[in-house]
């Protein structure tokens, strides 16, 4: 176990997760990953991971904008709600324990475990399409991942449905290191769903900045409003007077299931299916809904814009304390390898 000088902290239960620094996260990103996040903050010792690392499997090339984009993901983080005082923000390469980590589980990991990885079998397509190399590194994907969350012993790991194959792996990699090793050391990460459907974007395709179709936690009210007035809705419903489908229409009716109350969606609904509202009268309120509901974040988030010293510090001394954790468990792993 990694074990904390403080008692109270040592008989917390870990909860650890991570992203790669894509850039400005968008609402998906809160509604699915970030509000599940801070519900463990209290309860556990929590470990938040900006894996820069696992950015270069794909994006090697693309160093340019790195920095700026793990500050960029990171005072998203602090704006909706992950507290420094209560969970542990840090880098991934800002703790190289976790590479030595990875080096020793990758001896022990069959490489067709990484090869039917579903999930990275998917990028490989991706990227055999495209003009970019598969690498060595791409194929460690899941076991670095595996290093990110075991070097601390989490137990549970709150990520999307995209994740769970990778941490199919983590708990193989953590079973096989324990019975080569003889140990019980290693505790078996499980996921943590989110409750909350999946978000789609403004076009009713999945969200994501590369599709153009999100909406940005730090999108000021005019971007949002702009955005979803631009949305496509019921391609059935030519003229405002003919009656709309609320069922159809993909891009508006399910952000106002998330975002409204009981009310505002019957409402809403009565007035599609009656044509008394078009569906820019739809759109109008649905942006008026979306922007009162991030109002609050978003002003945090332009504070924090303003303090770019608070926002380095974090990130300097949340690593700083993972580090500690992680040398301590790389220390443990050794001695366990019987490493000279
Ligand atoms: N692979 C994860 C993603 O793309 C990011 C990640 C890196 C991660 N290390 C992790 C997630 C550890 C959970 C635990 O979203």
């Amino acid at each position: 176990m990694v074990r904390s000088n403080n008692p109270k902290e040592w008989l917390k239960k870990r909860v650890m997760s991570g992203m790669r620094p894509t850039g400005k996260l968008h609402i998906g990103h809160y509604m699915g990953v970030l509000r599940n996040w801070t519900a463990f903050q209290d309860e556990y010792a929590s470990y938040f991971c900006v894996a820069d690392w696992h950015a270069l499997t794909t994006k090697y090339n693309a160093t340019d904008d790195l920095k700026q984009n793990i500050i960029d993901v990171v005072t998203d983080w602090l704006a909706s709600g992950i507290d420094p005082d209560k969970s542990i923000i840090y880098v991934q390469s800002l703790v190289p324990e976790t590479s030595e980590l990875h080096l020793l589980l990758s001896m022990i990991t069959p490489r067709n475990w990484v090869e039917r990885d579903p999930t990275l079998k998917d990028t490989v397509k991706m990227i055999r399409g495209g003009e970019e190399i598969v690498s060595y590194g791409l194929m460690g994907y899941p076991v670095l991942q595996t290093a990110d969350i075991i070097q601390f012993n989490a137990s549970v790991v709150p990520v999307g449905r995209d994740q769970l194959a990778h941490l199919e792996i983590s708990r193989d990699i953590a079973r096989r290191f324990n019975h080569i090793y003889g140990t019980d050391y290693f505790v078996e990460p499980q996921p943590k769903l989110t409750q909350t459907p999946l978000l789609k974007g403004i076009d009713g395709q999945k969200m994501g900045k590369s599709h153009n179709n999100d909406i940005k936690i730090s999108d000021t009210r005019e971007d949002t409003t702009k955005k979803i007035m631009r949305a496509i809705t019921d391609r059935s419903r030519i003229k405002k007077t003919d009656p709309g489908h609320p069922d159809e229409c993909e891009a508006i009716c399910p952000y106002y299931e998330i975002f409204a109350d009981e009310q505002t969606v019957k409402k809403q609904r009565y007035n599609c299916e009656n044509a008394l509202w078009g569906c820019a009268d739809c759109k109008r309120e649905l942006a008026c809904i979306i922007n009162k509901y991030f109002e609050g974040i978003r002003a945090g988030r332009r504070e924090l814009e303003q303090n770019p010293d608070y926002v380095s510090n974090v990130i300097k001394s949340g690593s700083e304390k993972a580090r500690a954790a992680a040398s301590e468990s790389l220390k443990k792993v050794k001695e366990i390898m019987k490493m000279y």
